[in-house]
């Protein structure tokens, strides 16, 4: 899977070559491509943005250069996301959606946003990562990236997919690794029984409870199909 980023800032895609992401990448099952879109500005100074018509605070990034970084990747029927607070809030199951696409464009705005009528001619999508607002696109765009690539198959194995928060309708249940005491903590019993059958009904049980206390509005949306 290809994820093209359109961005002023590209260097910041860096960081995200570390880990899971940087051995998908190495392995081919996925590839992070940004795109500077300062390269496609039509004026000698490389101007992306301008005053808002109407008057307001801050610039407003131009249709041109980010329509032309667009057609620069010669792709014609991907998602194109513009990442945005105004987007629907992401989460497991849209990165699963979003998993089985071959391409996907990431739009990210930055200032006051971008010019209306890019998000109306190219974008497919809006998508937010919470209710809150960031300075840019880009942080939204890496955690999209890291949630998506990582359910590329081959990226992780499988089996860690399997019963990780949200997959199942649940959180997680706890882990425990060695020491068997820490500061006087035991790891429960039933982890060094060795009895397979008894160790799953307690992760699901652990896993039930925990949801229950910490996300008890993940129980109810399951309740409310
Ligand atoms: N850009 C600024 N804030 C954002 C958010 N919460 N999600 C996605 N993109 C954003």
């Amino acid at each position: 899977m290809n994820f093209h980023v359109l961005t002023l800032f590209p260097e910041i895609f860096d960081a995200l070559n570390h880990s899971m992401i940087k051995r998908g990448c190495e392995d081919h099952k996925i590839a992070i491509n940004p795109v500077n879109i300062r390269d496609f500005a039509i004026n000698a100074r490389g101007q992306t943005d301008g005053y808002p018509f109407g008057g307001g605070a801050g610039m407003v990034m131009m249709a041109q250069p980010i329509y032309d970084a667009y057609k620069s990747l010669e792709i014609s029927d991907a998602r194109v996301v513009y990442l945005t607070p105004q987007g629907k809030v992401f989460n497991q199951t849209l990165a699963a959606e979003l998993a089985r696409e071959p391409d996907l464009v990431l739009l990210c705005g930055h200032y006051e946003g971008v010019d209306q009528r890019i998000i109306d001619e190219i974008a497919t999508d809006e998508i937010s990562i919470g209710d809150f607002v960031l300075t840019g696109g880009e942080l939204a765009a890496m955690t999209i990236i890291d949630a998506v690539g990582r359910l590329v198959p081959h990226v992780i194995k499988s089996e860690s997919l399997a019963h990780e928060s949200f997959s199942t309708g649940l959180l997680e249940y706890p882990q425990f690794t060695r020491p068997r005491v820490f500061m006087g903590r035991k790891v429960p019993e039933v982890l060094l029984s060795g009895h397979h059958g008894e160790i799953e009904k307690w992760r699901q049980h652990q896993a039930l409870e925990a949801t229950r206390r910490k996300r008890p509005d993940l129980l109810e949306e399951n309740e409310n199909g």
